[in-house]
């Protein structure tokens, strides 16, 4: 981190929580638990159905006030509202990120550059109300009549992650008759896998790019496209059976697709948050409109919260603030998110997307160098699995690790006492990571399994569990599509709230491009060797040569 200082560390509210970090060096949660019975109720805030346990938290109330402070500092309240109003905040780009207007079909008047956005907003969730409900009730078909049983959507990074998450953590609400599955990769495998088990007669391929220029789609949509087309024995079948969901209408139409089977993006919306867009047909054709419906209402819900709430039982202000916290005043370097519900095992790949695309940021809006940390790593994984993995990190490992469990209080499969038993590892794994064990408590444990003098002073230390370990419980009834509409933009706002503190752009990812454009220029060469290639270096060369050898190019 580079000197002088950007105003952010320079401002009192910086220094405060400084002060306040070294003042809460010596008081570990364990005694702050302690001394006050009430805390787990005071730290307790609920909205858009969901609520959320943030008591263990190296949190007291002057650091609370003091994050707050910072917040109201950078001016969130402005820049919240100047996000709702559709302003240009992603500056780089010059554009409004407007995905807040896709779940708010009742809004007035949005205008982008003279166009109503929520009429347009509008006019495609009828058509994708039409379109879900033409496929569904068989009155749309393929090309030889057959109703449709499978959707391919083929798309990557945001046209994929959240759709897929969605997906996934709905199946209970899943209408029957039709099966969802998803390509992203380059890697031929998952192309070839998934042709494999379909019936081109059947399939509803779904071409989910904003850009329509992404090479993974494209080239993945080639394939699917040419084994169609072999295998129906008709091209005017690709009618019937591509469509696009794009803010490129003219590339869609140059790779073959119908006008008609196009449905728009926008500008406006970002593609890690395009699913609340038409990005979302696979979803919705699973669980039919009326649930993806809910799901944009759950959305909303969180919106409004997110807009109206005071900030300090503001469910993404806390979260967001809490993580301001552990980056720049403790040194936590990443974020676990550990959803300990199968259905919502997906949640860690979304936010890692949404996160890390919209945080890992190195200059301010003004272009300055940052003088402090942007967004951690965000990892994780579904409980308890990861109990018997990476969580040992977590307990005894060197580093600072926050992590929110995000559960819900009702399963929608009972079987025997599994979801107490589930709850019960989510709760014991939060309050190991507060409570940990110390030496005298790891020496009583083993004083009381008879242990000789000598071995527990051996082992004893390897017993040692620091704990302070930060955690949010995040919870929900169930897992409904209201539910999971509200989860995801709470994490949408999180980011958002964490991007107004760093001062940066949120919405743009300039440093995607370089190594796109890099692949494209080594590409080439990997298949034709006196391909000039601007991509060289000895190490480049080196492996292409290896590559070519072993592929015997
Ligand atoms: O890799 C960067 C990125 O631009 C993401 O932000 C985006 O979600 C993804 O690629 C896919 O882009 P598109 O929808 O244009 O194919």
């Amino acid at each position: 981190m580079t000197s002088p200082k950007t105003a952010l560390t320079n401002s009192s509210q910086w220094k405060e929580l400084e002060n306040l970090r070294a003042h809460l060096e010596n008081s570990p949660m364990r005694t702050l638990f302690a001394d006050d019975p009430e805390r787990a109720k005071r730290y307790f805030i609920n909205g858009a159905g969901l609520s959320l346990d943030f008591s263990r938290n190296r949190l007291t109330d002057d650091v609370l006030k003091a994050l707050m402070a910072l917040a109201r500092h950078c001016k969130l309240e402005d820049r919240r509202a100047a996000l709702l109003r559709g302003e240009k905040v992603n500056i780089t780009e010059d554009r409004p990120a407007l995905h807040t207007a896709l779940r708010n079909p009742g809004a007035d008047t949005i205008m982008v550059d003279g166009q109503d956005v929520v009429a347009e907003v509008n006019a495609t969730l009828a058509r994708m109300d039409t379109f879900v409900q033409d496929v569904r009730n068989q009155s749309r078909t393929g090309f030889t009549g057959k109703a449709f049983t499978d959707v391919v959507s083929i798309g990557i990074g945001g046209s994929f992650l959240g759709p897929k998450l969605v997906t996934e953590a709905l199946q209970p609400f899943r209408a029957p008759g039709l099966s969802c599955h998803y390509v992203a990769n380059i890697d031929g495998t998952e192309i070839c896998e998934t042709l494999e088990r379909l019936d081109p007669e059947t399939t509803l391929f779904l071409v989910q790019s904003k850009s329509f220029g992404t090479r993974e789609t494209l080239e993945n949509s080639k394939v699917a496209r040419d084994w169609f087309i072999e295998r129906i024995g008709h091209e005017q079948a690709v009618a019937s059976h591509f469509m696009a969901v794009t803010a490129n209408k003219a590339a869609a139409q140059d790779f073959g697709i119908d006008p008609a089977n196009v449905f728009p993006m926008w500008d406006w919306v970002g593609g890690r948050y395009s699913l609340w867009s038409a990005i979302g047909l696979p979803v919705a054709l699973t669980i039919g409109m009326e649930n993806f419906r809910a799901l944009l209402a759950g959305a909303y819900a969180m919106d409004t919260h997110f807009r109206d709430a005071p900030l300090e039982k503001n469910l993404p202000v806390v979260m967001a603030m809490l993580g301001i916290w552990y980056s720049n005043f403790w040194g936590a370097e990443t974020h676990a998110i550990l959803p300990y519900d199968h259905y919502l095992r997906n949640l860690p790949d979304h936010l890692q997307q949404l996160d890390m695309e919209s945080s890992g940021k190195r200059v301010n809006q003004q272009g300055e160098t940052l003088d402090y940390h942007s967004g951690p790593v965000i990892w994780g994984g579904v409980g308890a699995n990861g109990q018997h993995a990476y969580h040992q990190l977590i307990h005894q490992g060197t580093r600072l690790i926050p992590a929110d469990f995000v559960i819900p209080l009702q399963t929608h499969n009972p079987v025997a006492t599994h979801h107490a038993d589930l709850f019960a590892n989510c709760l014991g794994q939060s309050r190991a990571m507060m409570t940990g064990k110390t030496l005298e408590e790891a020496r009583a444990e083993l004083a009381a399994s008879g242990m000789a003098e000598t071995d527990i002073e051996r082992l004893a230390p390897h017993k040692v569990i620091p704990g302070n370990q930060p955690s949010n419980t995040l919870m929900m009834n169930k897992v409904t599509p209201e539910t999971v509409g509200a989860l995801i933009a709470l994490y949408e706002h999180r980011t958002f709230v964490q991007g107004v503190i760093w001062d940066i752009d949120s919405f743009d990812q300039w440093g995607v491009e370089l190594g796109k454009k890099l692949g494209e220029n080594i590409l080439p060469r990997l298949l034709q060797p006196d391909t000039p290639c601007e991509a060289s270096d000895s190490a480049t060369d080196n492996l292409i040569a290896f590559f070519r050898s072993a592929n015997r190019l």
